[in-house]
């Protein structure tokens, strides 16, 4: 269990509670890795992707060069023809290890089922004796390793029985050390999954293991040979060995429903782009370097659904892709990965929670240059999850679609009189991943409010920018608020509420992360001010009522804050 659960299920709760996220389908009891975003959440996740489309596509940094830089947007279709995801790669590639549980007929992701063995002392003892004669072959070896050292063949032959020896020993023992608990469970890593069988011992288990256990842990692609695939779900040895799984949702186009006419349900918008790039080249004026956006609804049949919106079967991405000369390439990728970390910060996850990561060799795709995956401290997880990647992937997408299809998918520079294909730098972020982060890290509590939860989102973001309150609903003050509450509500969503005592509402408005409130009271009638109380700080002002609307667009202008 991470550190922060309970502050997750806190989370949990006020999203449901207060109209931010819904399970899919909860009357029928749910479906899993389905969400439905509810009145404020609506607005918060449409107010994310606003945002992103106002900062990268219409009104983007000025460029590494000190130059405006050039982009246009695209909004596709979900449903491509099938010889897209052959041509990307998804077809045959878009496929995750799994393991099926024969008894329970559940599924997991291979690199997340895993068995956890204890050993008791005695088995510890015969372990540490074998790794020990173990060591000691190997030391023999490396010194007698005929490239450094001069060995005679006798000395070699006599290495090798010994060798043969020892392997026909331990075929014969390694069956009677096996750990005398096991467990099977599901876990992100090694240590959440240590951590979590530790937690399942028995005081019985661990009076046998005699306080002194050793434990080891593997997931279901390294389970050692002779070790039994625990499941979760049974505690039986009813694992499958992994198998491939392609997480691409499949449907068909027509009424008859056979191979030919199989489609795909999009796993990315990025396909769409790079399909349309000739397209957008031939019809606007774009020149490279120049990027192409999309927002839109993904979806991927993932094995498990997992950590709220987090891991979704269908969600929404918000992807660019920016062609350039490979020339210039790391140049546009580092200044494309500081944009888009600025851009998580511009909007309040400025703290310690935001950890961009780079990939290293071993990560990266083999036509990548570079990646980074900018990751945010979830309170789900221990370990920073992914966000959003910056990837450089070459000029890969534009080859594979050019021999696919058949269509010259190259770009001529009229200046340089150079023809090429150009390189790719992705920026891909999930905006269902940007809506949870905002979401948890607006999340505060303050035991000194009456009302201590609040969401402190940036205004920008906040689903409700402000509300209007008369403060007793009689004595002529309902008469001022009203046009008050038409005058903001024909700029930015607003509340009118003049129900209960100010400080429920105000508490209400704390919660929906409404970032301004404007209270028509007595003196409003003598002077024409109105308070206005931040929610961050409770403090409040007085303004005049003819100043509300340029006070809001003062404070909600995209420059602001
Ligand atoms: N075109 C590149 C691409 O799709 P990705 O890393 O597979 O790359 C990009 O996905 C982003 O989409 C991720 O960083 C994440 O924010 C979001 N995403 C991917 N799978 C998701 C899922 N199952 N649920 C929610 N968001 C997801």
């Amino acid at each position: 269990m991470a550190k922060d659960a309970a502050k997750m299920e806190k989370i949990v709760a006020l999203c449901k509670r207060r109209g931010f996220i819904f399970q899919s389908s909860e009357i029928y009891g749910g479906i899993n890795g389905f969400w439905d975003y509810g009145p404020l959440g609506v607005e918060l996740k449409r107010n994310i992707k606003d945002a992103w489309w106002h900062d990268m596509v219409q009104h983007p940094p000025i460029g590494p060069d000190g130059r405006e830089i050039s982009m246009v947007g695209v909004d596709c279709s979900i449903i491509m023809n099938p010889k897209v995801w052959v041509a990307s790669g998804h077809a045959t590639g878009f496929a995750d290890p799994m393991v099926d549980c024969t008894e329970s007929k559940k599924r997991y992701r291979a690199d997340k089922a895993w068995v956890v063995g204890f050993y008791s002392p005695r088995d510890i003892e015969k372990k540490v004796e074998w790794a020990t004669r173990f060591k000691q072959i190997q030391n023999e070896l490396s010194i007698a390793d005929p490239r450094t050292v001069k060995v005679s063949d006798e000395q070699l032959d006599a290495i090798q029985t010994k060798i043969d020896e020892f392997k026909k020993e331990w075929q014969a023992e390694a069956h009677t050390i096996q750990p005398s608990v096991i467990y099977g469970l599901e876990a992100d890593n090694r240590d959440e999954a240590i951590h979590t069988a530790r937690s399942l011992l028995t005081k019985r288990q661990k009076q046998e293991l005699a306080g002194q256990y050793v434990d080891a842990a593997y997931d279901q692609m390294n389970v050692p040979n002779g070790w039994p695939r625990v499941s979760p779900a049974t505690q039986k040895a009813t694992l499958t060995e992994p198998r491939s799984f392609n997480l691409m949702f499949e449907s068909h186009a027509g009424a008859i429903k056979d191979e030919d006419n199989k489609v795909y349900l999009r796993p990315e918008t990025a396909q769409g782009i790079f399909a349309n790039f000739k397209n957008v080249c031939d019809s606007t004026r774009v020149k490279i370097p120049f990027g192409i956006a999309q927002i839109g609804k993904a979806f991927r049949n993932e094995i498990n659904p997992r950590n709220y919106t987090f891991r979704s079967r269908e969600f929404e991405q918000m992807e660019i892709e920016f062609f350039c000369h490979d020339k210039d390439s790391m140049k546009w990728w580092e200044w494309w990965r500081d944009t888009r970390i600025n851009w998580y910060k511009s909007l309040g996850l400025a703290g310690e929670n935001l950890k961009p990561r780079n990939q290293d060799d071993k990560e990266l795709a083999h036509y990548s240059k570079a990646c980074t995956d900018i990751e945010y401290y979830f309170p789900f997880a221990d370990d920073p999850q992914e966000l959003e990647g910056v990837a450089h992937r070459g000029c890969f997408d534009l080859t594979q679609h050019q021999q696919h299809s058949g269509k010259d998918m190259s770009y001529f520079d009229d200046e340089t009189k150079e023809r090429f294909l150009p390189t790719v730098i992705e920026p891909s972020a999930g905006a269902d991943r940007s809506t949870l982060a905002f979401i948890t890290e607006a999340y505060t509590v303050d035991e000194s409010r009456p009302s201590p939860e609040l969401m402190k989102f940036h205004p920008r973001l906040a689903p409700i920018k402000a509300a209007v309150f008369p403060l007793v609903n009689k004595d002529g003050l309902p008469e001022i608020a009203e046009p008050l509450f038409r005058e903001i509500r024909k700029r930015w969503p607003a509340q009118y509420d003049g129900k209960q005592s100010i400080g429920k509402r105000y508490a209400r408005m704390d919660e929906a992360g409404t970032p301004y409130c404007f209270t028509i009271d007595g003196q409003t009638k003598e002077d024409g001010t109105v308070t206005v109380r931040d929610r961050d700080t409770g403090k409040q002002e007085r303004i005049d009522k003819s100043r509300v609307v340029a006070y809001l667009d003062d404070k909600l202008h995209p420059s602001a804050r």
